[in-house]
């Protein structure tokens, strides 16, 4: 009988501790799409509706490039103007602090959009070989157009944005990294039923109908 109790009562121990554990486990939407796509524009709508914490990798990397003291400073800045993706060692660095910050703060934060990340091989493996194991991946949120749409998306953005990177120079790099390196990514992940794609081509409330009856779906 104690047996049965004790065996009943460490059950409901163990339940609790895994409950617990799962509930801590950060739960992850990668968030892909050309260069001016409108992931950002988005996520911050998604984060207005839903427990989401949007975390964008090219905006941590900005605000590395303007941290007094960072090491990486001049290399960040020369790859963004190069439209070329970062080594991952310094991104992946910065999106698990900022996770870890986030759940730190606030433990019912664990659902993040990962905004801007795998943009490549070396994204990928990098999370695979460090994150993969610590957070649950549970699709990615692809934001579908065409070059020209998020060309002139873009440029119309670089005219107030500041952005070293939103002119037509570095746009045709980056259009060249995102259709090399980024689509095979997205491809990857089509293949093994991850990807959730929505049409961006459209405007903003149109779009975000399609996101939120997805979101929705997913649970
Ligand atoms: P990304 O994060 O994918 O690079 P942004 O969300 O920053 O894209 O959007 C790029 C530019 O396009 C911004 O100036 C934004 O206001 C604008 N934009 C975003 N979504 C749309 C849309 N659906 N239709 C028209 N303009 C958009
Ligand atoms: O996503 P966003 O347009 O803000 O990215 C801007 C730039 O930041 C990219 O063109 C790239 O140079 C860099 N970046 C990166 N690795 C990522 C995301 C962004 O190197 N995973
Ligand atoms: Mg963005």
């Amino acid at each position: 009988m104690l047996f049965r109790i004790l065996g009943t009562l460490s059950k409901k121990v163990s339940d609790a501790v895994y409950r617990a554990a799962l509930a801590m486990k950060p739960q992850v939407v990668f968030v892909l799409g050309g260069p001016g796509a409108g992931k950002g524009t988005q996520c911050s709508k998604i984060v207005e509706s839903y427990s989401y914490t949007h975390l964008s990798a090219g905006d941590l990397l900005r605000a590395e490039r303007g941290r007094e003291g960072s090491e990486f400073g001049q290399l960040i800045d020369s790859y963004i103007k190069e439209g070329k993706i970062v080594p991952v060692e310094i991104t992946i660095n910065l999106l698990r602090k900022a996770m870890e910050e986030t759940m730190k703060l606030d433990k019912e934060k664990f659902r993040f959009l990962i905004d801007g990340f795998p943009r490549n091989q070396d994204n990928l493996e990098g999370w695979n070989a460090l994150m993969r194991d610590e957070a649950d991946l549970r699709f990615i949120l692809f934001f579908d157009c065409s070059n020209q749409v998020c060309i002139d998306r873009c440029l119309e953005r670089g005219k107030s944005s500041g952005r070293v990177d939103d002119n037509r120079e570095s746009l045709q790099k980056r259009i060249q990294t995102y259709l090399q390196s980024t689509r095979p990514i997205i491809e990857l992940y089509q293949k093994k039923g991850k990807v959730r794609t929505v049409d961006a081509s459209r405007d903003v409330d149109e779009v975000f109908a399609d996101v939120k009856s997805l979101l929705d779906k997913e649970g």
